[in-house]
């Protein structure tokens, strides 16, 4: 709970004097759990979807997409929110070492949930444009059309023939959109080169990245139960598991109801 500056409610002062039970603010665990559960639901499908069988493979490909989209989006309110609102004071107990750790893995988890669907927007986005001359000499070259914004009709069209335009929305609700000027590159025969080029460098960085970010997650989610097992500390109650120690003034209050 934050007051009206924003500064997160202080329940509990430590046996050092310090701060061990502040939380953060209910907005910021409903974003913080809303794009954690989206983020293990990319990496868990992220590595095995381009082997599902079509249709399940477009539908998870939408998911995927959906719910990169949506981290993207959740991650920029975030971040305002952030920068609005004071986090919660780390307990007196931790080291300096410790707290410089957690402000590094703090933000290489917020530059991996900007630049992971960055990288995977750019990935659906280096195709040149259904209808461009780029596309049509595409599937001169290609029978299938790329997989993420175009489908065929029934089964393969056949050399050359159009693709039936197939629109994938976000959450079955939004077109998709693409990022204009990487699609541009291969409006033309000559720039699909230079576009598929580039479409391998956004499959590497997003793959290496998605290998990156679990290696924070892994470093985040044991730092949290250091402090919440070795140190004792409510670490998980500062977002939102569990209960708070209540505060000696609280259980007070509560003795004086009882009676
Ligand atoms: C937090 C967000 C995201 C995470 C954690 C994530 C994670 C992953 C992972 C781990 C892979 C497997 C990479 C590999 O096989 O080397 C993958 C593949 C893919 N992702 Fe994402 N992703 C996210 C967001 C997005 C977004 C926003 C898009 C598109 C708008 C996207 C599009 C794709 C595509 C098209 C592939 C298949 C790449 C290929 O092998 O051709 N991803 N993702």
């Amino acid at each position: 709970m934050s007051n009206q500056n924003g500064v997160p409610s202080l329940d509990y002062i430590g046996p050092q004097g310090g701060i061990s039970n502040a939380r953060y603010s209910r907005v910021a665990m409903i974003l913080h759990w809303s794009i954690a559960l989206f983020i293990v639901f990319n990496l868990s499908l992220g590595y095995f979807m381009e082997g599902f069988a079509m249709p399940f493979r477009l539908i998870v490909v939408g998911l995927h997409i959906s719910a990169g989209l949506t981290v993207l989006a959740l991650t920029l309110v975030r971040v305002v929110w952030r920068l609005s609102h004071a986090p919660p004071p780390y307990p007196d107990s931790m080291t300096s070492w410790e707290r410089h750790a957690a402000h590094y893995a703090h933000f290489m988890l917020y530059a991996a949930m900007v630049l992971m669907p960055l990288t995977g927007w750019a990935i659906i986005s280096s195709h040149p444009r259904p209808g461009s001359p780029g596309a049509i000499a595409e599937a001169m070259r290609h029978p299938m059309p790329p997989m993420a914004m175009t489908a065929s009709a029934k089964g393969s069209p056949g050399a050359g023939a159009p693709p039936r335009k197939f629109v994938m929305k976000i959450w079955y609700v939004l077109p998709v959109p693409v990022i204009a000027p990487i699609e541009a590159i291969g409006e033309h025969p000559g720039g699909l080169a230079a576009q598929q080029e580039l479409h391998e460098k956004f499959v590497h960085w997003h793959g290496t990245g998605g290998y990156i970010l679990i290696g924070l997650l892994i470093l985040h989610i044991l730092g949290a139960l250091k402090h919440q097992v070795l140190d004792k500390q409510p670490e998980l109650a500062r977002m939102g598991i569990g209960k708070r120690v209540r505060s000696p003034r609280k259980e007070r209050a509560a003795d004086h109801h009882d009676r």
